[in-house]
């Protein structure tokens, strides 16, 4: 029997190459006299990316300041750097472009900007209790699902953690998913930020409190991200499977910020909290690892996520099928050529005790259908190391 679920809509998602040349009418909807804040990091600066952006604002004579500090696994000094920015050139409107760092550091600057104080104190749910400038956000990688939902990741260097801040005016009002802004991603980021998105959507699909409206969602972006990863990774002029992966990345996270993710975030949030290896490809080593401990709870399930990836189920068990869908999923991970391995990136055992108690506290693992101890935790880093 299907229980009773609320799914959350917000965020005007702006599809398709060259979209974002509607930028300047979007923000002049926002604001009649707008003042924009770029969120993005030099790398973005640097590939000529934000320039794109640029080029629109000053076509539409739209003021702006580009602020480029963000870095990967946002750190609360930046986001405190960020809201000082906008405070110094009193700006009303926040652009995020980049991969989820930018977007979740923009998000995090419009939480302190609006409440005040510092942002530990919104660490959760719903705790800000007012208005919080205007967000856009433009995706440049896959994975980050943060274009379409209200959390934002802050990771807080004393306590090692990545706190989770969910609140409804942090959606962003548009998100522009434009292959223009993603083609020519190096295809190491490419491939690992795809996978994040597919981890995502499996998860999400998985979560204890999935329905049917984030089902559709999430089967339809694993079949997109399947079919389109493997070109958009390793070809920088294949448009139409860029779009279809940046497409299928969004719904998944229109889909998990409503269901919450599982075991593999709950683990990869609390490695990215002790060492700087980047999201996607933590979560690409671990995914295969997590669904063979959580298949005796998801056959089913996973035997679905096998269809929709392609793989013949005619005949065969759920079991069966769930353990086809672990191979095929590690098939698209070494197509993908993502290190598979936790050495592979420097990580040892010696992090494995922290990181399952940290991961056990992450509000993910609470979605998870399936229970892990401690010692489950410490035995899937095992397994994957
Ligand atoms: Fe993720």
């Amino acid at each position: 029997m299907l229980m009773n679920a609320r799914f959350a809509m917000g965020t005007e998602v702006i599809q398709g190459r060259n979209s974002i040349e509607e930028m300047g009418a979007v923000i002049k909807s926002l604001s009649s006299k707008p003042s924009v804040m770029i969120c993005t990091d030099k790398g973005i600066v640097n590939a000529g990316i934000a320039k794109k952006i640029t080029e629109q604002l000053d076509e539409n004579d739209i003021s702006y300041q580009v602020f480029d500090e963000v870095v990967p696994n946002p750190k609360i000094k930046t986001v405190e750097e960020g809201r000082d920015f906008l405070h110094k050139h009193d700006l009303n409107l926040l652009l995020a472009v980049g991969g989820g760092s930018s977007i979740d550091t923009a998000k995090a600057i419009a939480v302190i900007h609006a409440g005040g104080g510092e942002i530990e104190r919104y660490e959760g749910r719903d705790k800000l209790d007012c208005d919080a400038l205007p967000i856009i956000a433009v995706p440049t990688t896959y994975g980050t699902g943060s274009e379409a939902n209200k959390a934002t990741l802050v990771t807080n260097e004393k306590t090692k953690t990545k706190m989770v801040i969910v609140t409804p005016q942090i959606q962003p009002t548009h998100a522009f998913i434009d292959p223009e802004m993603m083609v020519k991603l190096p295809a190491a980021i490419g491939a690992a930020t795809a996978v994040d998105a597919l981890t995502h959507a499996i998860e999400s699909y998985t979560s204890k409190i999935a329905q049917p409206i984030t089902d559709g969602l999430n089967l339809h972006a694993i079949s997109l991200i399947t079919m389109n990863a493997p070109s958009a990774a390793m070809r920088q002029d294949d448009y139409e499977s860029t779009t279809k992966v940046a497409i299928g990345s969004t719904m998944a996270g229109m889909a998990f910020g409503n269901t919450g993710l599982g075991l593999v975030h709950a683990i990869s949030h609390a490695i990215g909290g002790i060492t700087d290896v980047a999201h996607g490809v933590l979560n690409a080593i671990l995914l295969p690892y997590v669904m063979e401990f959580n298949l005796p709870a998801v056959s089913d399930r996973y035997r679905q996520v096998g269809e929709v990836m392609g793989v013949d189920m005619n005949g065969i068990s759920d079991v069966e099928g769930a353990k086809m869908t672990c191979e095929k999923v590690r098939e698209l991970c070494q197509l993908l050529e993502i290190p598979t391995r936790l050495k592979d990136v420097g990580i040892s055992s010696d992090i494995f005790e922290e990181t399952a108690i940290i991961a056990l506290k992450d509000g993910n693992y609470l979605r998870n259908r399936r229970e892990a101890t401690k010692k489950d935790i410490q035995n899937i880093l095992l397994n994957a190391l």
